[in-house]
């Protein structure tokens, strides 16, 4: 339901502007946040503050086209319309049902006294909790049919950059989204991606990242002198930056601003600043929890290729299917199950066959068997970034999926960043970046294909989340960062602190497939420095709460939960589709604790982790219901648990709640805890 409560239009700005025409403002609902556009410099700008202190001093707004006049100092502000809206709407899935959008809007009209490409729009929206702003460019004289960009002129002037910590990853390297996060001062994060977290000693915390990413291609931040950072797009092999034709939208530019940690985890900016569902009805997006034949191969016990150790034969899957039955998991996810693993998979994208199965796998026995036992098998096609391979077989492939029955996949794109190969229209092989503008729709094209077979994605090797989910519902989740398997083979894996980074970084873009609940840290040996996860058994339980996602692996090999049947009942319990969250605590880079309330139910689940430091951390039980108690199942850390040499010690207890009671939690090094609050009489 979109019920629009409030919206108001003034239109009497629009003489001011024109007369003055030097700088108009608007502000967020409760006043916090304001954003003022200024053309009194060469070129139009920006700037914004937050509780009345300049965070963002100007910064260059424009856009620069290859074959015509483009948009940058020229421009001189005309007309601007300011709109209120407060409304919400309905999630059919998500970490809340409700999703509350309060917001000013300014629309600001640029012109240049000039005959051809003389105007554009800038449309501001200002929430409480930060502020996207885009550009709309119009059919006008001199842009002719199609518009090539070369440059996006957009900077964010970060104020107090010299006092101030940044988290961040780096942008344009072999290893797409897929590094540890750097901890440093603002001054080293030279090229990197969104989202772009950081911290000033005042306490602001700021998220720099985009919102609704479509036909263009994906913004990093570069770092052109202290302080400044500039919109950096990944190009087309040919140099270009952005293909499009007049009538374009930019996606947002988006700023999460909070004066603490927390704040930025309770945002729905992104959310908020993409489209409505464009699919209909997605009563068959199902969120849910899946087993699978993978990690198998990540720990060397299995292959994906065909031979002796193959994975992904026909009795293993059905003995995943048993297991998957027995414990109440919807899906079973099978990799390697199509011809074209042999060799180096990596390199090996030509060879995919997309809709035939090694000789081992009978597909149509296993669909068989999935529905006679009640469990989805879980589709899986890696591309290693081969992606005309996968274009060509696409329908075929979606076909047979949806003949048996399949509802979710989980795509993959492993190939160096840039190293993207695709045959253009003359045959020509062309290397591309996952999040440049190809991409950005090659991967939205199996989003919509796979929607009209009524069918999920779970992209891996993603272009960055920017909150399509909105609009595409049937998009579950991605990775687009260090995941699990990096504790298999990472070197370094995931180091402790991984987890206390994530959610206040990637995680602001959307669900992250992160495959949490390895059991067994010691595969390898519990003194391995490069193949272990460096946490507690109590904070792998944690990573379902913290980490949100509509999907969640129990990742180990069965034989592991079945060896710790009292810490499985945990991720048999907890869910994956909720009514409301809320983060209690949390530093960046520290520690995080998350509660939330399972979808149409009473009952409420807690998580809370740390990084390398042991912790006592006090959670308040605000956010129960008024005269409602519950019965506490609790997992967290025992008393002489830490990660390196005694990550098995869980403690086990019951206890009763009622709102407003707290709890303190011993969390170990690298330790968790994770709470199932059942509502009782
Ligand atoms: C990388 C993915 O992240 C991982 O989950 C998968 O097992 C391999 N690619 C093979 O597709
Ligand atoms: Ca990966």
């Amino acid at each position: 339901m979109n019920k629009i409560t409030a919206i108001m239009l003034i239109a009497g700005l629009t003489a001011n502007a024109s007369a003055l025409a030097k700088s108009v403002s608007v502000s967020s609902p409760d006043g916090d946040i304001k954003f003022t556009v200024t053309d009194d410099t060469s070129m139009p700008s920006y700037s914004i503050e937050f509780n009345g202190k300049k965070v963002i001093s100007d910064s260059n707004l424009g856009l620069v086209f290859k074959d015509s006049l483009y948009l940058d100092e020229h421009f001189e502000i005309k007309d601007s319309k300011t709109r209120v809206v407060n409304t919400s709407w309905d999630q059919p899935w998500g970490e809340r049902k409700v999703v509350v959008d309060n917001h000013k809007e300014l629309a600001l009209t640029l012109k240049a006294n000039r005959d051809e490409v003389n105007t554009y729009t800038l449309r501001v929206r200002v929430f409480d909790d930060g502020v996207g702003f885009r550009y709309e460019v119009p059919k006008q004289k001199g842009l002719g049919q199609k518009i090539n960009i070369t440059n996006e002129l957009t900077e964010f002037n970060v104020t107090d950059f010299a006092d101030s910590t940044a988290y961040w990853i780096p942008s344009r390297g072999w290893n797409r989204y897929e590094y540890v996060y750097n901890t440093t001062a603002f001054e080293e994060a030279q090229l990197v991606h969104t989202p772009f977290t950081f911290k000033s000693k005042s306490g602001v915390h700021i998220s720099i990242h985009e919102a609704a990413l479509t036909d263009y291609a994906g913004m990093s931040l570069n770092q052109r002198r202290p302080g400044t950072l500039k919109a950096d797009l990944a190009p087309w092999s040919d140099g270009v930056l952005v293909k499009t034709k007049p009538g374009f939208k930019t996606p947002w530019r988006t700023l999460q601003i909070s004066d603490d940690a927390v704040g930025l985890l309770n945002s729905d900016l992104i959310l908020n600043l993409n489209e409505p569902n464009k699919l209909g009805d997605v009563s068959w997006v199902e969120p849910g929890k899946y087993v699978g034949i993978w990690w198998g191969m990540h720990v060397n016990e299995t292959t994906w290729g065909s031979g002796d150790k193959h994975g992904a034969t026909t009795s293993e899957t059905k003995r995943y299917m048993d297991f998957a039955a027995k414990y109440g998991f919807s899906g079973v996810l099978v990799e390697g199950w199509n011809i074209g693993w042999d060799g180096d998979w990596f390199f090996n994208g030509d060879v995919f066959r997309f809709a035939e199965p090694y000789p081992d796998f009978d597909i149509d026995a296993i669909g068989k068997y999935g529905k006679k036992v009640g469990v989805d098998l879980i589709g899986h096609h890696e591309t290693s970034g081969n992606v005309s391979n996968y274009r060509d077989q696409m329908s075929a492939a979606y076909d047979l999926y949806k003949k048996h029955g399949i509802k979710q996949i989980k795509t993959g794109y492993v190939a160096d960043g840039g190293n993207i190969k695709r045959i253009d229209e003359n045959g020509v092989v062309r290397k591309e970046w996952h999040d440049g503008q190809y991409m950005v729709n090659e991967y939205l094209h199996s989003i919509t294909e796979a929607a009209k077979r009524g069918i999920s994605i779970n992209t891996h090797e993603p272009i960055k989340d920017t909150g399509l989910r909105r609009t595409y519902p049937n998009w579950l989740a991605r990775e687009g960062a260090r995941g699990q398997e990096f504790n298999a083979w990472g070197n370094p894996p995931n180091p402790p602190e991984h987890a206390a980074l994530l959610p206040f970084t990637r995680l602001l873009a959307g669900p992250m497939d992160f495959t949490p609940g390895i059991f067994d840290m010691g595969f390898d040996g519990l003194d391995a420095t490069s193949n272990r996860p460096q946490t507690t058994l109590a904070k792998q339980l944690a990573l379902y709460v913290v980490f949100y996602s509509p999907i969640q692996m129990a990742a180990d090999l069965p034989r592991n939960y079945e060896a710790k049947p009292d810490a499985f009942q945990f991720i048999l319990d907890v869910v994956t589709d909720w009514e409301k969250s809320v983060a209690l605590a949390g530093e960046v880079g520290d520690y995080v604790a998350y509660a939330r309330q399972a979808r149409d139910s009473k009952d409420w689940f807690v998580g809370a982790l740390t990084d390398e430091n042991a912790r006592q951390l006090e959670l308040d039980f605000d956010f129960l219901t008024e005269g409602q108690r519950y019965q506490a199942q609790i997992y967290r850390d025992g008393k002489k648990a830490d990660w390196v040499s005694n990550p098995y010690e869980l403690t086990i207890e019951q206890k009763t709640f009622v709102k407003g009671d707290k709890i303190t939690l011993p969390l170990a090094t690298s330790g968790g805890a994770a709470i199932y609050l059942k509502a009782i009489d």
